[in-house]
């Protein structure tokens, strides 16, 4: 999505050899008039598929997701995220682990809000090692439920998230795909195999 890489390099600011910071228009300050067009782009990526619920991960993930949403007209679903939880009946639950902050969260969402007539696109900010995605498709399967597919803002090929899916057979949609960071200068997938 050109209107993102633009953005991206005009924007993004490469901290050290791996991560991206994308807080003027996605991570803190948002820009509403791009996720709109992230909404859209998901929308028409995934029309076809008759999907009843949007999914993603508190914070970050809650503005693409909910522009996503709103393109589908269906309920976005955001798993909330406990330091330790105390195990509930009532709620769906799976680890996750960062990588980047070497730290384990418990996602969590509540039965009532997923079922298993439900066709389920995930929506994230970021790919990098998939454990948030992974979080999500797991409670999935515990509902019952389908996972469509993953929409994904911004896709870091060189970590291990897009093999993981590939190897699962989902199917991931990414608007920004970045190959590598060089010289702080960010590498796009598509520039690389041009
Ligand atoms: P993973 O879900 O792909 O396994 O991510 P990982 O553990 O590697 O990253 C932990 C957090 O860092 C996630 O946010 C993820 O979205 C974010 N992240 C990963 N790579 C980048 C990057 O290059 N730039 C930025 N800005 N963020 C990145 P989180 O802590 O779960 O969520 P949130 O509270 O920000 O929503
Ligand atoms: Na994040
Ligand atoms: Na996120």
């Amino acid at each position: 999505m050109k209107l993102l890489e633009d953005r991206i390099r005009k924007d993004g600011v490469v901290l050290g050899a791996d991560v991206l910071k994308v807080d003027n228009f996605l991570n803190h300050q948002v820009d509403p008039d791009l996720m709109l067009a992230v909404g859209k782009e998901f929308y028409n990526q995934f029309k076809d598929s008759k999907i009843t619920k949007i999914l993603t991960v508190e914070s970050s993930g809650i503005a693409p997701a909910l522009a996503t949403a709103m393109s589908f007209h269906v309920p976005l679903v955001f798993a909330r995220k406990h330091k330790s939880l105390t195990l509930k009946d009532d709620m769906f639950t799976a680890t996750v682990y960062s990588f980047t902050k070497q730290t384990s969260n418990t996602i969590a969402i509540a039965k009532k809000f997923l079922s298993a007539d439900d066709k389920v696109l995930i929506i994230d900010d970021f790919l990098a090692n998939g454990q948030a995605v992974q979080g999500l498709t797991d409670i999935i399967k515990q509902a019952g439920a389908e996972t469509v597919g993953a929409g994904i803002v911004i896709e870091k090929t060189f970590q291990k998230g897009r093999k993981m899916f590939d190897d699962q057979g989902v199917r991931v949609v990414s608007l920004a795909r970045i190959a590598a960071f060089e010289d702080g200068q960010v590498v796009f997938a598509d520039e690389q195999d041009a």
